[in-house]
C-alpha cells in the first residue's frame, strides 16, 4: 500500500526562546526537521506533507527543493486538527504515518516495524514506550487481554491511568481506507479543548477495528525537543549513536563521548580516531587510517594507512595512501595528495596537488600548485599565488629541491630536478637540473661595532 507521511511541525516552540522556529534548530549540524524528513524519505513514501504554522516562511525556506508538501495550520487546535488540515493534499486511500518535526531521533527500523505491523491487519498502530517519567505523556490503556483500547491524555486521566507508564510517543500509523472516517469523528470535547489525534484509537476500537501498538525499547528515539536543554541532550544521544555505528563498522574510537560525528562516514578496518575530533559532511577513511586528537575533518577521503597527527584540519580534500599529515597542518579545499606524501607542522595547502613521495615538512604555504613526485620543500617556503587581484599557478616538477625560506612568485615553473638555494625569491622559470638562487652576496664587515648603551 502506498504511504503518505505527515510531519507535524506547526507548534510554536516558545520554550526554545528563539526567533527561529523550533523544528529548524540544528541537531548535529542539520535542522531537526531535516532529520525527520531524511528518515521519512528512506521509507519511500508517495508523499511527505509537513504541517507548519509559526514562522512558516522560515521553515519553507530552510526545507525548500525537497519535494515536500507544506500545509499551513493557521491556528493550532491540536494534533488531530493538524492532520485534518492535510485532507486536500492526502492521496485518497494511502496509508498514513504521522511523525513529528521535533522528534528527530526516531529510527528507520522502528518505523518500518510500525508500518509492517499496521499493514498486517490493524487499522491503527501506535508507537508506545515505557517512560522513565511518564508525566505529561498520553497513557496507553489496555484491556484484560492486553489489547489497546485508548490513549488518554495526562490532563484527562484518572489517578489510576496516570499510574500507567506505557506512554504515547505520538507517532502513529492509520490505514488509508479508514482514515477519513476515523478523523471525521474527532472533536474537542476534552480538558484542553483540542482535537486529539490520539482519539482515533478510541474511535477505531468503537468500530471494532484492530488496534495495535509497537513498543519502542529505546526511549531516546521518541524524545521530543522543547527547550535548549533537551536539544543539547538530543545532540549528545545522536553523537553517541553515530560513534556506536562507527564502532560497529570496526573503527576504534578512543572515547565515544569525545567525538563529534556530523558526517556520513565510510570507514575501513583498523581505523583509529583519537579524542575530540569533529567529522562533518561526507568522509571516507580507508583501512588503517589513524586520526590524532583534535582534528577537524570535513568532506574528505583519506587513503590507506595514512596517519593524521593531532590538531589538523582537512577540508574538501583527498589524501593519498601512507601519507603523514601534521601535527598542525591545514589542508584546504581542492587539495589532493598522492601516495607517501608528507605534510608537516604549520603547513597550509590550498587547491594543490602534492605528488607521490613529496614532502612539505615545516612552516609553509602551498597554494594553486601542481607538484610532481619526490619533491622536497624546505621550511618556510611560500608560493606567492596572489597578486592582489588574480591567483596564479606554481608548477613544481619531479625531483625538485626547494631550500628553506624561499618565495616562489607565481606564475612560475620549477623544472625537473631543479635545486633552489635557501632564501631565494624565484620569479622566473628555472631550467632543468640546475641550481637556481637569488640572494644578495654575503658580506662581512670587519671592525664593525655593535651599538650599545654603555659608552
Ligand atoms: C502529544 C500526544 C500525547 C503524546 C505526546 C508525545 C496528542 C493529543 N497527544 O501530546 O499523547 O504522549 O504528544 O510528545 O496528540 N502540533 C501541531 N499542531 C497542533 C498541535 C501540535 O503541529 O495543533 C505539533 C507540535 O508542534 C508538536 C506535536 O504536534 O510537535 C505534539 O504537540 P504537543 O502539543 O506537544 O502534544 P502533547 O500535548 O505533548
Ligand atoms: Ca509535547
Amino acid at each position: 500500500m502506498s504511504l503518505s507521511i505527515v510531519i507535524l511541525a506547526a507548534g510554536k516552540g516558545s520554550r526554545m526562546k528563539s526567533n527561529k522556529p523550533k523544528v529548524i534548530h540544528d541537531v548535529a549540524g542539520k535542522p531537526m526537521l531535516q532529520h525527520v524528513v531524511d528518515t521519512s524519505k528512506s521509507l519511500n513514501p508517495e508523499q511527505v506533507i509537513v504541517v507548519i504554522g509559526h514562522e512558516s516562511e522560515q521553515v519553507i525556506e530552510t526545507m525548500q527543493g525537497q519535494n515536500l508538501i507544506f500545509v499551513e495550520q493557521v491556528e493550532q487546535l491540536g494534533t488531530g486538527h493538524a492532520v485534518l488540515q492535510c485532507h486536500d493534499e492526502l492521496k485518497p486511500g494511502n496509508d498514513i504515518l504521522v511523525l513529528y518535526g521535533d522528534v528527530p531521533l526516531i529510527r528507520l527500523t522502528t518505523l518500518e516495524e510500525l508500518i509492517v505491523k499496521g499493514q498486517k491487519d490493524n487499522v491503527v498502530c501506535l508507537l508506545s514506550f515505557d517512560a522513565a517519567n511518564p508525566t505529561g505523556y498520553g497513557r496507553i490503556v489496555r484491556d484484560e487481554s492486553g489489547n489497546v483500547t485508548a490513549i488518554v491524555e495526562e490532563k484527562d486521566a484518572s489517578d489510576d491511568v496516570r499510574k500507567l507508564t506505557e506512554s504515547n510517543s505520538g507517532i502513529l500509523y492509520i490505514r488509508g481506507s479508514e482514515y477519513g472516517e476515523l478523523l471525521s469523528e474527532l472533536d474537542a470535547d476534552n480538558a484542553q479543548k483540542e482535537y486529539y489525534l490520539t482519539d482515533v484509537v478510541k474511535h477505531a476500537v468503537n468500530k471494532n477495528h484492530n488496534v495495535a501498538a509497537v513498543i519502542c525499547g529505546d526511549e531516546s528515539e521518541v524524545l521530543g525537543v522543547n527547550n535548549q536543554l533537551q536539544l543539547a541532550e538530543i545532540e549528545t544521544i545522536y553523537r553517541r549513536r553515530r560513534a556506536e555505528s562507527l564502532m560497529s563498522q570496526g573503527v576504534k574510537i578512543v572515547d565515544p563521548a569525545r567525538i563529534d560525528i556530523r558526517a556520513e562516514v565510510i570507514a575501513g578496518q583498523d581505523v583509529v580516531i583519537d579524542v575530540n575530533c569533529v567529522l562533518e559532511g561526507q568522509i571516507e577513511l580507508e583501512d588503517g587510517v589513524e586520526i590524532g586528537a583534535n582534528c577537524v575533518l570535513k568532506d574528505c577521503k583519506i587513503g590507506r594507512n595514512t596517519k593524521v597527527q593531532p590538531m589538523c584540519i582537512i577540508d574538501q580534500s583527498e589524501i593519498g595512501e601512507n601519507n603523514d599529515i601534521g601535527p598542525f597542518a591545514r589542508i584546504r579545499p581542492e587539495t589532493k595528495t598522492l601516495n607517501k606524501a608528507k605534510i608537516g607542522n604549520f603547513v597550509e595547502v590550498k587547491k594543490s596537488v602534492i605528488g607521490e613521495g613529496s614532502k612539505v615538512n615545516h612552516l609553509t604555504y602551498i597554494g594553486d600548485t601542481e607538484m610532481g613526485t619526490d619533491v622536497n620543500i624546505g621550511a618556510g617556503t611560500i608560493t606567492c599565488n596572489y597578486d592582489g587581484a588574480f591567483k596564479h599557478k606554481t608548477i613544481i616538477e619531479d625531483g625538485v629541491f626547494v631550500g628553506s625560506d624561499t618565495q616562489l612568485v607565481a606564475p612560475v615553473r620549477i623544472s625537473k630536478n631543479t635545486t633552489i638555494g635557501a632564501g631565494s625569491t624565484i620569479t622566473k622559470d628555472t631550467p632543468e637540473g640546475e641550481l637556481s638562487f637569488s640572494r644578495a652576496k654575503q658580506v662581512s664587515i670587519s671592525g664593525w661595532i655593535r651599538p650599545s648603551k654603555n659608552k
